[in-house]
């Protein structure tokens, strides 16, 4: 089994690697866009790959060994990535990725909680082995109804939030990955117009909060963007639509040009764009691209270019 990387090409021309380059990726996964860029920046180009799964990190040390001193692999969080890299003496970067979400072989994996098709703990922390912060187990089993119907609605979209909390709630406690998928099966609705079973979207929904997802992609963008060399580039890959909005107004807010306004105070001083907009609209993977790798399905990839 193995993790093919979504968008592959389409990653490869935003970033453009060259000889010489320095590139950061802060979801390394399985090391699939990581050995592309290497690939296309020999024969001295030098890649920095992060990822908070320490299963993931040695995977990935194995994959790039053969590149021997360019490249180079660490645990830690997208919000800690920017920093990491400074003290490696990486930055200013060429070009920096980030393809969010999980990976193939985080859900191939039963004991990591992610699948709903393997029985597993309710664990979902992609720093397992690691981090201090709570499983999904305490999350299942000791919300009060209101916190779960709003990551339920918030994080997973699901139609009826407050029927699958419910059930949630009554069924309690709950300690595997199948229990919860039964008992979400026997009550919601398929998501998206039938096209997915509707744990699909409860487990999104509980491993966002798990992670904290949205808050460190929050935190990490300006400090990605402000890792950047100029002419260098930032890359996102995301698989839901509020980390799409979210990659959307940080691009946005960075690409905005502030002018002086004349005798309205000296905070309203001149401030250049941070960066211009690579895409203005999100690239999506193909018809083809979907059919022979269905996990591509929901992703979006924004680009921005450092001024
Ligand atoms: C979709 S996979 C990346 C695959 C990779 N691009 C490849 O080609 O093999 C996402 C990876 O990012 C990691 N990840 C997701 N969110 C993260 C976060 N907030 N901080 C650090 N790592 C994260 C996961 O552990 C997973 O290994």
């Amino acid at each position: 089994m193995t993790h093919s990387p979504v968008l592959f090409q389409e990653v490869m021309d935003a970033l453009q690697p060259r000889a010489g380059g320095r590139y950061l990726d802060v979801t390394a996964g399985g090391g699939g866009h990581a050995v592309g860029v290497l690939e296309r920046s020999g024969p001295d180009g030098r890649l920095m790959g992060t990822d908070a799964d320490p299963q993931a990190v040695e995977r990935v040390t194995e994959r790039l060994r053969p590149f021997g001193g360019r490249a180079v692999v660490a645990r830690g969080w997208i919000d800690d990535a920017a920093a990491m890299a400074t003290t490696a003496g990486m930055t200013p970067l060429d070009g920096i990725l980030a393809d969010l979400g999980l990976s193939s072989y985080q859900l191939a994996e039963a004991e990591r909680g992610f699948a709903f098709m393997r029985e597993g703990p309710l664990d979902m922390r992609f720093s397992a082995g690691e981090g201090h912060e709570p499983t999904a187990a305490p999350l299942v089993n000791r919300a009060e109804l209101d916190e779960l119907v709003g990551w339920l609605r918030a994080y997973g979209e699901i139609e009826n939030p407050r029927r699958v909390a419910e059930a949630i709630l009554g069924a309690r406690p709950i300690t595997t990955t199948t229990q919860l998928r039964d008992i979400v099966a026997g009550v919601a609705r398929s998501g998206r117009r039938q096209r997915i079973h509707p744990a699909t979207l409860v487990f999104q929904a509980l491993r966002i909060v798990v992670n904290d997802e949205l808050g460190r992609l929050q935190r990490a963008l300006p400090d990605l963007i402000a890792a950047l060399a100029p002419g260098g580039r930032l890359a996102v890959i995301t698989f839901h639509s509020l980390e799409d909005r979210m990659v959307k107004v940080a691009f946005r807010e960075a690409a905005i040009e502030r002018t002086a306004i004349p005798g309205f105070g000296s905070d309203q001083v001149e401030q250049a764009a941070a960066v211009t907009l690579v895409t203005h609209k999100p690239i999506e993977p193909t018809e083809a691209e979907i059919e022979a790798n269905p996990r591509a399905r929901s992703a979006h990839l924004r680009v921005v270019e450092k001024r």
